[in-house]
């Protein structure tokens, strides 16, 4: 692997302090060879380290940190002593050494959280200027490291060396190093006491964890400044919030998007699309929508299409037909814009300026799907402007719904895979290489395109799909894991990218279900759905070079166990749509690991495969052919098994049986789990809301976010608490939805309700004293019941 490390490999260190100043609630260490050290309490849990090696700190800019959040300062009180500097925020304490530099961080009780090794270094880089910078930390007893984004491999990240430089990687699997997403953002767990670290430095940047020496994690980047936030926390938890905090949350996407969409590479033509739709509805199995890959543009010239008779003649008679049939139409767009003098994007990409140049002026020209293309500079402000301007007339022709921004590593078919390092960017006013820029490249291309379609459809939430990224991307959009293969290993290595996703701030995340290239069968493509449809994005796509991945593709027993799924799916819709809004607000994942779940739990530190939706749902994938059940484990409390009601107490591993149309599935005890009927998608009105209540000690809560599912208007908010059959509901908000009656269905074997007040009224007999109807608006229900 490329190291990034100069070949005259030469590390330098800080001296030793002369100087210290507090400015600003900003304290500066400055060293006898030129050194220094800014540090910034950005909350008492926060704090922002910056070295510059010769003391000359760059422009304060970051894509992945907004500039009110990079501006927040709390005071630091700092205290002298002989060894050093004493920094105390409120949660975190750093003891800085008076040679070198060297931090040591514990938290407000004075436990060790991170210890320098050799700290802060670096090396001259002699090939660009600049210098690569360095830290090296010890690793503590027991030390596990979670979350990087998209890498593969074992969740538990220690004893493994990561690069982050987004590659086009085809078929990856979980060796391959580097992926798609670039993530700098790790945890580390020890003594059961988490901390996280972003490095916030966009340029190729290499995390190792003990792989080259065993008790020593280091990271380091090819250039920029050594810039990185330190986060403590009581919990995992709270150190994912704290890193939420810091790079910003998702934006609630139409509900639509959550539910299930279909693709395929390619369905060639708009009566095979509309062959597919109809296929959905004729056999009743829900789907939101439908995407179109490349082959549906005009020789893969963004922003056309293919109009010949036996291609695309008509795209709007195509959108308008599958929105009757309430299936939106997602079409994916490249980077690449085609060099033809006759194509009209190309001219005003020309006529604009709108695309990288090489490092002595001439534009930078490489292969793509069209063959040779240019690329827009998407790290120009003007540029983003220009590519978002291309969406409302193609938008309003097309009838497109959503953006799937693909490539965008970026990827080009040369050796290097994608641009020269000399290509020039504007870097949002802040000129640099490829080196520099390269990173953040798909990200700026998918935050020019949500605006984009905030441009073309401004009564619209935006839906856009990207499948690199850099931190913070969860702004702008979701995304999936790339091109991963249909093969049991893969269905287990994609649970895990996506399990990482959502630890380092990016939730709204999924695979290409049934796998992308090679060949999936009725067993794997059913056990991938049945993970799928707990994942918070939901998408089946392949390849199609070797067969059709459709739901119905495998025949039965695997179309009817995939429709059972699919409806599964619509089902939790209200209670995702739910968990989905908590994450907008407080950057809670929707999709999350044990470790999220207790890290206290040293069961949960290394197994890699459960997770939960939201706090209320857990399950364990299958991923063994032929298997018919597993061992999985409950975290602690109580759980009900989601098919038989069992109650099983957690902490313990257990077995669970599941034939081909089952798959684990628990709720946690104490959850009001809203479960909506089946809908062939998320526009069609609901009819009912059941609440299903699993108490635990007689108690359970939950809540229900809904609103139109769509655009910007009233919303509501229920609470609701179940204490030994009081019943209550407060609610926030305007919306009313369509339906009047919530069906309550109470999962506990010694409670049978037999007599129900509601808001004070008479009190009236119920038939099934485990399942009965309340009007939508009660607030209070008290419930007599027989022992
Ligand atoms: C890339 C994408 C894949 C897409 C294909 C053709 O390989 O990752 O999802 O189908 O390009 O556009």
């Amino acid at each position: 692997m490329e190291t990034g490390m100069p070949a005259d490999f030469g590390e330098l260190f800080p001296g030793s302090i002369v100087s210290f100043l507090e400015r600003e609630n900003v304290v500066l260490f400055e060293c006898d060879n030129g050194c220094a050290l800014r540090i910034q309490g950005i909350s008492p849990e926060i704090l922002r380290f910056r070295f510059a090696s010769e003391g000359h700190f760059e422009e304060d800019f970051s894509y992945a940190v907004l500039p009110e959040i990079r501006n927040q300062k709390i005071s630091l009180k700092v205290t002298e002593r002989e060894e050093g500097f004493v920094i105390d925020s409120g949660g975190l304490l750093v003891k800085l050494s008076r040679e070198g530099l060297k931090i040591q961080i514990e938290d407000s009780k004075g436990n060790l959280l991170s210890q320098d090794e050799k700290g802060f270094h670096w090396c001259e880089n002699h090939d660009f200027g600049g210098c690569v910078v360095m830290m090296s930390r010890v690793i503590q007893p027991h030390e596990h490291f979670y979350g990087l984004g998209d890498i593969p491999g074992h969740k538990n990240l220690r004893g493994q060396r990561r690069m982050l430089w987004g590659s086009d990687v085809y078929g990856y699997n979980s060796e391959t190093n580097p992926l798609y997403k670039n993530i700098p953002f790790f945890i580390g767990l020890h003594h059961q006491r988490p901390y996280g670290i972003f490095f916030d430095n966009s340029f190729r940047s290499i995390f190792d964890f003990g792989n080259e020496r065993p008790s020593v994690s280091s990271f380091w980047a090819q250039g920029g400044e050594m810039d990185f936030y330190f986060m403590g926390g009581e919990s995992t938890a709270q150190v994912v919030e704290q890193y939420s905090h810091l790079t910003g949350r998702a934006e609630l996407p139409p509900l639509w998007a959550l539910g299930f969409h279909q693709c395929k590479w390619s369905y060639k033509s708009q009566d095979e699309v509309m062959t597919i739709a109809e296929e959905f509805r004729s056999r009743e199995i829900p789907c939101d929508a439908i995407y179109v890959d490349i082959d549906y543009m005009d020789g893969f010239r963004c922003f056309t299409w293919n109009h010949s008779e036996d291609a695309y003649p008509d795209p709007k008679r195509m959108t308008t037909g599958l929105e009757a049939m309430g299936i939106k139409t997602v079409a994916i767009i490249d980077p690449g814009i085609k060099i033809d003098p006759s194509y009209s994007v190309y001219q005003s990409g020309i006529e604009n300026d709108v695309f990288c140049r090489r490092m002595d002026g001439p534009l930078f020209r490489g292969n793509v799907w069209p063959g040779p293309c240019h690329f827009p500079d998407f790290t120009s402000e003007r540029v983003r402007n220009w590519w978002s301007d291309l969406f409302p007339p193609f938008i309003e022709q097309s009838g497109l719904a959503g953006i799937w921004t693909d490539m965008n590593e970026p990827a080009v078919f040369n050796e290097e895979k994608t641009f020269p390092r000399d290509v020039r960017h504007d870097y949002d006013g802040h000129p640099c290489s490829h080196r520099k820029a390269h990173n953040v490249y798909g990200m700026q291309m998918s935050r020019a395109t949500q605006e984009g379609l905030k441009r073309a459809l401004p009564d619209k939430r935006p839906f856009v799909i990207t499948r690199s990224a850099f931190a913070g991307n969860q702004r702008y959009s979701s995304a999936w894991t790339g091109d991963i293969q249909s093969t049991w290993e893969h269905l287990k290595i994609g649970n895990i990218q996506c399990q990482r996703l959502s630890l380092s701030g990016f939730s709204f995340v999924g695979t290409d279900i049934g796998g992308f290239s090679g060949r999936s069968d009725g067993e794997l493509f059913v056990r991938w759905l049945q993970m799928g449809i707990l994942h918070p994005f939901c998408r089946v796509h392949s390849s199609g070079d070797e067969n059709d991945q459709e739901p119905w593709s495998f025949g039965e027993p695997y179309t009817s166990i995939a429709k059972k799924f699919i409806e599964l799916r619509y089902q939790i819709l209200p209670y995702l749509y739910t968990v989905f809004e908590e994450h907008t607000r407080t950057g809670a994942p929707i999709l999350r690991s044990l470790i999220y779940l207790d890290d206290h739990d040293p069961e949960c530190h290394d197994r890699a495969e459960e997770f939960s939706l939201g706090k209320g749902l857990i399950t364990c994938p299958i991923s063994k052919p032929g298997a018919t059940g597993r061992w999985m484990y409950l975290p602690k409390g109580e759980w009900f098994d989601f098919w038989t009601d069992k109650p099983f107490r957690g902490g313990a591993e257990l077995w669970v049986n599941v034939p081909l149309d089952s798959t684990p599935l628990f709720v946690r005890g104490g959850t009001v789990l809203p479960l909506s009927d089946v809908r062939q998608n998320s526009t069609v009105p609901l009819k009912f809301m059941e609440l299903h209540l699993y108490p635990t000690e007689g108690v359970a809560e939950g809540s229900l976010y809904e609103d139109q599912g769509d655009g910007y208007g009233d919303s509501v908010k229920k609470e609701f608490r179940w204490n030994r059959g009081t019943f209550t509901q407060s609610r926030e908000g305007a919306y009313s939805p369509g339906y009047h009656t919530y069906r309550v269905i109470v999962h506990s074997q010694d409670f049978g309700a037999k007599q129900i007040s509601v808001d004070g009224g008479e009190p009236f007999e119920v038939a099934n004293g485990q399942a009965f109807e309340l009007p939508e608006n009660f607030k209070e229900v008290v419930i007599e019941s027989s022992p």
